[in-house]
């Protein structure tokens, strides 16, 4: 994503669109996927086929078509995994993801380590179909299963100090051939303002397409804040920092002058090497324009209304 412009998708990508109406089908898509060599270990490892539970339909859904699961995941960014579109879905299946946890900590009253079962049932899992936006340039419309992060910042207590939150992926490098690359620094973090993480809209996902998450896209667990530019949505999350200060991001750290800390989707800020005006919905031929805040405006606009979004971008 940093190292070159935008890759145009190839139209090898572009495949029929798998339609999200029926949810056996996608289940039974899934299951074909899990059984092929893609990602040949997770099925033990993840204990796929393990179902997430009850899953609630929400409200704040699109209604918008899902991306296809193969497109979702097969064209992935995880750096951990290598620089390539394709190298999460082949390397994923390193990493382990039972057992896990989940240490937050800094300004709040409850500090505390959560295992991933744990973690769960913080609050009742609910789909989310979202639309997603990469800076790149590339968008997908994805069912995401979790929880509100506010539900777990509500266990933990935010002190009045605490102002940001830092989220830091795992960086193993027994299993994460990626490492070896100081493209960014290790570990991946991204970071919120404390009223963005409390936003309803900003979660945790634990799950898409109605099952677990497959470890290319972020497994067991990820954030996912659909009104920002993808790289924001940190995956394999092991870590949950509250800060009194902003902190410095992998990305802008690595490029400050391209990647800032906020990253709302804003069509009227350009990244400085290309246009942000308008996106390729993986799946269909002809660009979209794409929308300020990526369609979640009126959901997200107010926590932003006294900021000059050219300076923050
Ligand atoms: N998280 C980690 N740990 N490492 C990464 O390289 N890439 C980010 C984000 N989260 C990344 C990450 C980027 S640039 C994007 S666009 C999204 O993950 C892609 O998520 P997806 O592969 O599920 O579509």
């Amino acid at each position: 994503m940093l190292i070159g412009k935008p890759q145009d998708v190839l139209s090898s990508e572009i495949t029929s669109q798998d339609l999200y109406r029926d949810r056996r089908r996608f289940i039974a898509a899934l299951g074909g996927f899990i059984g092929s060599a893609f990602i040949p270990q997770s099925s033990k490892v993840n204990g796929s086929g393990a179902n997430l539970g009850p899953i609630q339909p929400s409200p704040l859904s699109t209604q918008e078509t899902a991306t296809s699961l193969s497109n979702a995941t097969r064209y992935n960014n995880f750096y951990e995994f290598g620089l390539d579109k394709e190298d999460p879905a082949i390397q994923a299946w390193r990493l382990k993801t039972r057992p896990w946890t989940i240490n937050i900590s800094g300004e709040c009253l409850k500090p505390q380590t959560l295992g991933i079962e744990e973690l769960l049932k913080i609050a009742p899992l609910e789909e989310r179909i979202y639309r997603m936006r990469c800076v790149e340039g590339w968008s997908m419309v994805i069912p995401w299963v979790g929880f509100p992060i506010k539900a777990l910042l509500d266990r933990v207590q935010p002190k009045s100090t605490a102002r940001y939150i830092g989220f830091f992926s795992k960086a193993d490098p027994k299993a994460m051939p990626g490492l070896d690359n100081p493209v960014l620094d290790w570990p991946y973090l991204e970071g919120l303002r404390l009223d963005e993480a409390q936003h309803p809209l900003a979660i945790l996902a634990v799950g898409m397409y109605g099952q677990i998450l497959p470890n290319q896209n972020g497994a067991p667990i990820r954030l996912v804040v659909p009104w920002k530019y993808g790289f924001k949505g940190g995956k394999s999350i092991v870590e949950i920092r509250l800060l009194r200060d902003q902190p410095w991001t992998s990305w802008s750290k690595a490029t400050p002058d391209e990647y800032g800390f906020y990253a709302n989707v804003n069509p009227n800020v350009d990244h400085p090497r290309w246009s942000q005006r308008n996106e390729l919905r993986i799946g269909e031929m002809a660009r979209r324009k794409t929308l300020l805040f990526n369609g979640y405006a009126d959901q997200v606009g107010s926590m932003y209304t006294q900021m000059d979004l050219t300076r923050n971008f």
